[in-house]
């Protein structure tokens, strides 16, 4: 079987990604009755970090734990990858150790050269195009909140980053209608949009996004790599911060989700999190489990 990498959504068919989605609940529900499963006893994850994480290194460090194996956190400060030595190299040096590969970098061109030359299934730990680990979860929570997400209408508050092109091709792939509202200059990727342009719609007004929204979604004003850009993005983003009056106007049983970590008082109100409309604390968990179901299907297909 060829290797399966999972740079972005697109990596995996709907089926596939609706049956890893099904996997990684029924793994949670293993997982709460204490069952022990461990189908990865000897094999090892290799997560590449170039950024800062709390979430998805201690999802994916805990999950290959779990499933009887185990990690190696690899940082540039202290591997030969922060000293220059090509990816092309690294890739093949490492892949030929190890049997599964998280990366978490900048440029995503960099994450597809690091694929390319490697022998084992690499997965996207989010590059400044995109966070298609985070979508996992996400789906996964809508799911167990609320049934399919098909057909329903969701809300994309703020910044046109890495996770709005991510819910993009979610639109794509798990068959919802997409609002995105975002201030002038900070759209999201315009090919990608030009590709969906028949299930993603671009908003300049946060009302009229969430209007009968079943989900309203939101991040950070300013991604890791932009912190020099906080107080212009401050400014520019003002007025599109998520708030429960804001949620007001979304659909009765509408969800909030935050990808996190979030900032109080910027992208949502001191109160968004603790709103009961707030499912922050189940999508931030799904992480564990949405990877889980990733590097099964990854490696051994579907069980
Ligand atoms: N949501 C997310 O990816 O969080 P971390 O940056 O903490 O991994
Ligand atoms: N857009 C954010 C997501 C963090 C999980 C960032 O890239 O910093």
């Amino acid at each position: 079987m060829a290797t399966r990498h999972f740079l972005t959504l697109l990596d995996l068919t709907p089926d596939e990604l609706d049956k890893v989605i099904q996997r990684a609940i029924e793994l949670k529900a293993m997982r709460a009755r204490g069952e022990v499963y461990e189908p990865m006893k000897s094999r090892v994850l290799g997560m590449i970090f170039e950024k800062s994480s709390t979430r998805t290194r201690v999802s994916f460090e805990a999950g290959m734990s779990q499933f009887g194996g185990s990690a190696i956190f690899l940082s540039p400060r202290d591997t030969q990858l922060g000293r220059g030595e090509p990816i092309e190299d690294s890739a093949r040096v490492i892949s030929r150790m190890l049997d599964i590969i998280m990366v978490r970098t900048f440029d995503h061109g960099q994450l597809e050269r690091f694929a390319e030359y490697s022998q084992v299934p690499v997965i996207n730990a989010l590059t400044d195009d995109y966070h298609p680990c985070q979508l996992l979860a996400d789906i996964q929570t809508y799911v167990e909140h609320r049934g399919s997400i098909r057909g329903k209408t969701v809300a994309w508050i703020g910044d046109g980053n890495n996770m709005c092109n991510s819910y993009i091709n979610a639109a794509r792939q798990f068959g919802f209608e997409l609002r995105i509202a975002c201030p002038e200059g900070f759209e999201p990727d315009a090919g990608l949009m030009a590709a969906n342009a028949d299930r993603v719609q671009l908003l300049r007004s946060p009302q009229e996004a969430v209007s009968g929204a079943h989900l309203v979604v939101t991040d950070v004003w300013a991604s890791m790599g932009q912190e020099e850009e906080q107080a212009a993005r401050m400014q520019a983003f003002a007025g599109f911060q998520v708030s429960p009056a804001l949620m007001n106007g979304a659909a009765e049983d509408a969800l909030f989700m935050h990808c996190l970590p979030a900032h109080r008082g910027e992208e949502i109100s001191e109160d968004m999190l603790e709103d009961s409309r707030s499912v922050v604390f189940d999508e931030a968990e799904n992480r564990l489990h949405a990877q889980k179901a990733l590097m099964e299907f990854l490696l051994f297909g579907h069980r």
